[in-house]
């Protein structure tokens, strides 16, 4: 009959399309190395959704179609795991993880052990189970016997296979696997900007976000939620054999999951060590957090002989990294202005050691978060730092029956200069502009800084010197400071204070892109600043653009081009610009002897660098007309490969993209590049 025979097409139809939509789900969300455009996806997408609505016997619930669309669920049921969800003996001493492997080799009386290194996930740790290939339950730890079910959450995280891809090592009867669902670092940042600009409570970082994001009643909230599925231990397998952990990882790959690709095999205990080390450096250059690495015993049936404790299992140990948490107490709240005459709250704190670095004060934010957090003078804290950002306050920690002092107030005046503060949304801004000492040393201080004029010998200290003896009344004054005018400041002998307007005399010529980051343009950081000075030219080209021509810049959304276009337009701004040319300054096209030597061509740098750090590689490549990407592809010119590179190494490899060492790569440089 015609309708089964439609049916049957239809059958095989769908089938296809959902083989190839798995297929680009993978290249997609696995192998980041998309064959199609998403346009070419969406079609088949919606051919499948189309064949399904029509024929609804044919959904199968490991369809591509069925990642999103759950109904809210009045709460989370509890299941028992496959295998108990253990967790890991850990330490940060160097001395911790030579017990561990001492204690394992005692105990198989055995010279030779075999490691495999992993980095240590910091989000989400999830159970997954298959049977016969189809994904059937997502679990949380919970108590490590029994967690939550979070199935209809996990079906929406991209990177994590509904069904396993079919390999030669065949599928396993059942799997019960563990990973990590984690929130990459960028897409934290984004989230939280998105957060604020709803008006809603932001993540304290990115672990939070991921846990929060998949203990969501409503799947559709955890869908909306960009997270990144990682796969680090099978716990059962029926079906089939795996030897190591290698393999292991090799048949997760397979299989079609993300494994992180800073992992190592075959190592010694050294060679672990070592992991830990060179993971710790490059902590701020992964897309995601770790907060250690777990050296894990490579051979599984020497695993089984050695068992588990209670707790966790004696063949892993999770070597971490130095805390960059701490407990300190809130000493006091004093109130910040910056150049644009934002009013930040920070703490004062007693001074506290957070991962080698002493800490003494850190930000609140604004008023709102200092109201949601509650934090008052007295309260005890949890901070942290993490990368070269300043220390934030997380939370308060509460201390039972201790008597509080009253709650904190936004003044109501600016603290430097006494002017009304007027508030937009969570923030508090001083309304007197430039006439405010603090915004007018802020903007000084940013107008001096490195990546803005680059004016050597002028901090902090010697910014306040020149507003307290009036010296200084702008930015433009401080290009006809004079030698004799600086003497008089302490500390100023006449080498110094000849140095001083050296310096200064060499920085005003500057390239537009400098200069623009130095105007201090809201939203305006270096990299747009280098959008917007590539895109015009010359100041007077951007002075003379419209908004929609701004809004056209790749790169620039309508926020950014608000914040800028009335920022130049200001009368301030204008004086401003117009004064800075007539004491000096003078634009420059960028120097570029040899500019067209990487002219056309795109790098890649993984791993870590000897000579230098990956950011100035970077910029080295983009001041002699290169190009640099984040991810290899086809259009990959060079790799560099530093120390312990990662998994764009194996990717540069597959794609026959030429790989260089950091040493072929400085010899690649033109000669005063180096
Ligand atoms: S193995 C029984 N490997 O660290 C061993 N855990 O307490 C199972 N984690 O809850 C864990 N990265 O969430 C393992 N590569 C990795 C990991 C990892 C992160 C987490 C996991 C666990 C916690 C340790």
């Amino acid at each position: 009959m015609a309708g089964t025979s439609g049916q049957a097409a239809a059958r095989r139809r769908a089938e296809d399309l959902r083989d190839a939509i798995r297929h680009h789900d993978h290249l997609y969300h696995v192998l980041d190395q998309p064959e199609i455009s998403d346009a070419e996806y969406d079609k088949l997408y919606r051919e499948l959704k189309g064949l399904e609505e029509k024929f609804p016997e044919l959904v199968t619930p490991d369809s591509p179609t069925q990642r999103v669309g759950a109904e809210p669920r009045p709460g989370f049921s509890e299941v028992e795991h496959v295998a108990p969800m253990l967790s890991l003996d850990s330490g940060d001493d160097e001395e911790d993880a030579r017990r561990f492997d001492t204690r394992v080799r005692s105990a198989l009386g055995d010279g030779d052990v075999e490691y495999v290194a992993e980095p240590k996930l910091d989000g989400l740790s999830l159970e997954l189970v298959y049977e016969d290939g189809s994904l059937t339950r997502a679990a949380t730890r919970g108590d490590g016997r029994v967690g939550e079910d979070v199935t209809p959450n996990a079906r929406t995280i991209g990177s994590l296979p509904l069904r396993l891809r079919d390999t030669d090592r065949g599928t396993p009867t059942l799997l019960a696997l563990r990973g990590e669902a984690v929130m990459l670092i960028d897409e934290f940042e984004r989230l939280n900007a998105r957060l604020t600009q709803d008006d809603k409570p932001v993540f304290a970082n990115p672990r939070n976000a991921a846990a929060g994001s998949m203990r969501q009643i409503d799947p559709s909230v955890t869908a909306a939620r960009p997270l990144v599925f990682y796969a680090y231990e099978v716990m059962s397998v029926e079906g089939l054999t795996l030897v190591t952990q290698a393999e292991v990882l090799d048949a997760l790959r397979d299989w079609g999951f993300r494994v992180s690709g800073e992992t190592k095999t075959g190592l010694r205990i050294d060679e672990a060590l070592e992991l830990h080390h060179v993971l710790e450096r490059r902590r701020d250059e992964l897309a995601y957090e770790i907060d250690g690495i777990v050296i894990k015993l490579d051979d599984l049936a020497t695993r089984e002989r050695l068992g588990a404790t209670a707790h966790h299992p004696r063949w892993a140990f999770a070597y971490k990294f130095e805390p960059r948490r701490e407990i300190s107490d809130i000493l006091d709240i004093v109130v910040q202005v910056g150049r644009t005459g934002k009013l930040t709250p920070v703490a004062m704190l007693r001074p506290v050691d957070v991962g080698g670095v002493t800490v003494s004060r850190a930000s609140l934010h604004n008023r709102e978060e200092i109201e949601r957090k509650d934090v008052r003078v007295g309260d005890k804290v949890r901070i942290q730092r993490a990368g070269d950002v300043i220390p934030q306050v997380l939370e308060r920690i509460d201390e039972h029956g201790k008597k509080r002092r009253p709650r904190f107030r936004m003044p109501e005046t600016c603290p430097a200069c006494s002017a009304p503060v007027v508030s937009h949304g969570p923030l508090d801004f001083c309304t007197n502009g430039l006439a405010c000492r603090a915004q007018l040393k802020a903007r000084i201080q940013h107008f001096a800084s490195r990546q803005a004029l680059d004016i050597q010998g002028l901090g902090e200290r010697t910014v306040e010197q020149l507003l307290e003896a009036k010296l200084v009344s702008s930015v433009a004054d401080l290009l006809t400071l004079r030698e004799e005018d600086l003497v008089t400041l302490e500390g100023f002998a006449d080498l110094s204070a000849r140095n001083l307007v050296e310096a200064i005399r060499t920085s005003v010529e500057v390239t537009l892109d400098r200069f623009l980051y130095a105007l201090g343009i809201p939203e305006v950081g270096t990299q747009t600043a280098r959008d917007l000075a590539g895109h015009f030219g010359s100041l007077d080209a951007l002075l003379a653009a419209e908004r929609e021509e701004l809004e056209a810049v790749p790169g620039i959304g309508p926020k950014v081009a608000e914040a800028v276009s009335d920022f130049l337009e200001s009368r301030g701004t204008r004086q401003t610009i117009e004064e800075l040319r007539r004491r000096g300054v003078k634009l420059v096209e960028p120097e570029a002897p040899a500019a067209a030597d990487f002219a056309g061509l795109t790098f890649v740098f993984t791993g870590g660098l000897e000579s230098m750090s990956r950011g100035d590689a970077q910029d080295l490549v983009r001041s002699l007309g290169g190009r640099t990407s984040s991810s290899v592809s086809a259009k990959t010119d060079y790799v560099v490969a530093g120390v312990d590179p990662g998994s764009k190494y194996e990717k540069a490899k597959q794609l026959g993209v030429t790989v260089l060492s950091e040493d072929e790569f400085l010899k690649m440089l033109p000669p005063g590049a180096r």
